[in-house]
């Protein structure tokens, strides 16, 4: 019988300075403030797989992510999140409700994105609902801009999706205009290329919490383009 897992039952297995890439528990930690990425090698075979790899980038406690491994057992799913607060909620989550087919990443995701993954080697991604940076001189602090952007391109495989969620109309409207300024992404939704209503999307935190609020939902999604 398996024990009930409480988040803080996962603890930093590092101090600051001993901080580096590893694998552990089930959650690979990407550190931060750290300039040897470069040497980590995927010495366990996290991102060899013959399932498809989906990846959430920014998920919070996870309640988008859980759901879809479990409906989706067909599937690698990778949750990306860099507050480590977050990244046990979902740890505790993964074991109490045996989630095999999940790997936490606790990074920050354009880091991870750059310097983790291999070229062509994910299915699809989604960003549910990143952090709006609202105020104009906070805007630049926004994931989804082109170098965050061109990771994707990288990564992706040709025909893979790119998936945002978002309920902030000038942030939406800045996701449109850098994806299909991109010549390696092509729209699947027409002019204005969102739609506001997702039929079983799924649930998260934030999203809930919007809802709750009667705000718009604005849900962009574009293909990677052959090479
Ligand atoms: C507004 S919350 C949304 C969480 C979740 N997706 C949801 O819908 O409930 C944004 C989350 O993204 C995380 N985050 C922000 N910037 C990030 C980055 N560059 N890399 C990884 N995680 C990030 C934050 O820590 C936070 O948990």
């Amino acid at each position: 019988m398996s024990l009930y897992m409480q988040p803080k039952n996962l603890k930093f297995p590092f101090t600051w300075e001993e901080r580096k890439p590893a694998f552990y528990k089930g959650v690979l930690i990407v550190p931060q403030y750290y300039d040897k990425h470069e040497e980590w090698r995927d010495e366990e075979g996290l991102f060899v797989s013959e399932k498809p790899i989906f990846i959430e980038f920014c998920s919070g406690n996870g309640d988008w992510v859980i759901e879809k491994a479990k409906q989706n057992p067909n599937v690698l799913w990778v949750a990306v999140e860099m507050q480590f607060e977050r990244v046990r909620k979902i740890w505790s989550k993964m074991h109490n409700e045996s989630v095999k087919n999940l790997l936490i990443v606790c990074g920050e995701a354009l880091t991870f994105a750059s310097h983790y993954l291999q070229e062509n080697s994910i299915q699809e991604v989604f960003v549910n609902f990143p952090d709006p940076w609202p105020k104009d001189r906070h805007a630049k602090h926004r994931l989804i801009q082109r170098p965050f952007i061109d990771q994707l391109a990288r990564v992706v495989k040709e025909k893979g999706r790119a998936t945002f969620a978002t309920d902030d109309p000038p942030y939406s409207k800045q996701m449109v205009a850098e994806m299909r300024s991109h010549t390696d992404w092509n729209n699947c939704f027409p002019d204005p290329y969102y739609i506001k209503d997702w039929e079983g999307y799924g649930h998260s935190w934030f999203k809930d919490l919007w809802q709750r609020k009667g705000r718009d939902f604005f849900y962009i999604q574009f293909e990677r383009a052959p090479c």
